[in-house]
């Protein structure tokens, strides 16, 4: 399932807010829209963002007025910043827009040809975005074996990409070379990406998914039911991932248990200048807490905490599989010396 689309100036996307319950398909017509639905989580996951951001500046670029190269390039400027306050944690979102604004600056020709460079940037980078989903799951899949019950946290599925996904590209890759494999999927609180799209993929495709809320994840590791552990990235810096709230926790958790904590995600999602300290993560609505879904679960006025990302420190993760292929720890520290 391609989550998201350009056509002809429109992009299209379905909106994750109500998953499962409706499947809704909403055309996005402005930069300001796309802004609006990444904000909103009516897009969300790292990959998909950073095309969706991508997206937004084309749309800018298709409607821009501008009559000289100067005016162009400032307004995509102008949308760049918008985008960029979206979402403070997924670095892709900062790569995908740093991307199309350098080719834009460095795209000779008239503003025609300025405007079909920054869309057909986009669109390669949707492309991309696919091919090295189909890597991580080709080389993720080396490390399951038939019969493996994997946990996953969140939803790093197709619908967190632009298809395919990262963490569920491992399971779809080893699935589709006959491994059988099944999944135990946290309900990912508080906004529930787990119970809501994790589930809802996965049975689409076919592959056995059971759903825990996520205080269960230490009682069935401890039950001996997981064999591995996959989760996806929302920025990989030298010394952590930072990942959906609850993934440390689980991470922590493998570890006591021996179990085998992966991290997938594409060299996009690498940021490898920063450390944990310089990652920002973002605090969300605490309606998201008090509430589920719209009915008001936590007593009125209570004071409440939703930071929407935590950091696992390296020392809990196995190895991190990107579409190069699969770093065990030591081999990801090797490239970060080497990007110092
Ligand atoms: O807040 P979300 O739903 O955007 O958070 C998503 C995650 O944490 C994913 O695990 C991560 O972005 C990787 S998606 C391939």
């Amino acid at each position: 399932m391609r989550t998201i689309e350009w056509r002809d100036g429109v992009v299209v996307t379905i909106d994750q807010t109500v998953l499962p319950l409706k499947e809704e398909w909403i055309e996005l017509r402005s930069y300001e829209e796309v802004a609006s639905a990444i904000k909103e989580m009516k897009m969300r996951g790292a990959p998909l963002i950073g095309v969706a951001a991508a997206y937004g500046m084309a749309l800018a670029a298709y409607h821009s007025k501008a009559e000289t190269k100067e005016d162009f390039l400032r307004e995509l400027e102008r949308c760049a910043e918008i985008l960029r306050k979206t979402r403070p944690t997924a670095v892709n979102l900062f790569w995908a827009i740093d991307r199309i604004m350098n080719k834009a600056r460095n795209t000779q020709g008239n503003l025609e040809d300025l405007r079909e460079a920054v869309i057909s940037e986009a669109q390669i980078m949707a492309d991309e975005d696919v091919e090295t989903n189909r890597r991580i799951g080709k080389h993720g899949a080396k490390l399951l074996s038939d019969g493996d019950t994997v946990l996953t946290h969140c939803n790093a599925g197709s619908l967190a990409t632009v298809d395919y996904g990262t963490a569920l590209a491992v399971i779809r890759a080893a699935w589709e070379e006959g491994k059988r494999i099944r999944v135990i999927a946290d309900e990912t609180r508080p906004k529930l990406q787990g119970a809501r799209l994790t589930a809802y993929e996965l049975m689409r495709d076919g592959i056995p998914v059971t759903l825990i809320t996520d205080g269960m994840a230490g009682y069935v590791m401890a039950k001996g039911l997981v064999d591995k552990v996959i989760v996806g990235a929302d920025r990989i810096v030298r010394d952590g991932v930072a990942n959906k709230i609850g993934t440390y926790t689980v991470a922590v958790l493998a570890k006591e248990h021996g179990i085998p904590f992966y991290v997938a995600a594409p060299t996009s999602t690498f940021d490898l200048s920063k450390n944990s300290e310089d990652v920002i993560i973002e605090e969300r609505s605490p309606e998201e807490v008090t509430h589920v879904g719209s009915v008001r679960i936590a007593p009125e006025g209570v004071e409440v905490m939703n930071p929407a990302f935590d950091i696992t420190p390296l020392k809990y993760v196995d190895a991190i599989i990107c579409e190069k292929g699969v770093l065990s720890r030591e081999e990801f520290l090797r490239l970060t010396e080497k990007t110092t």
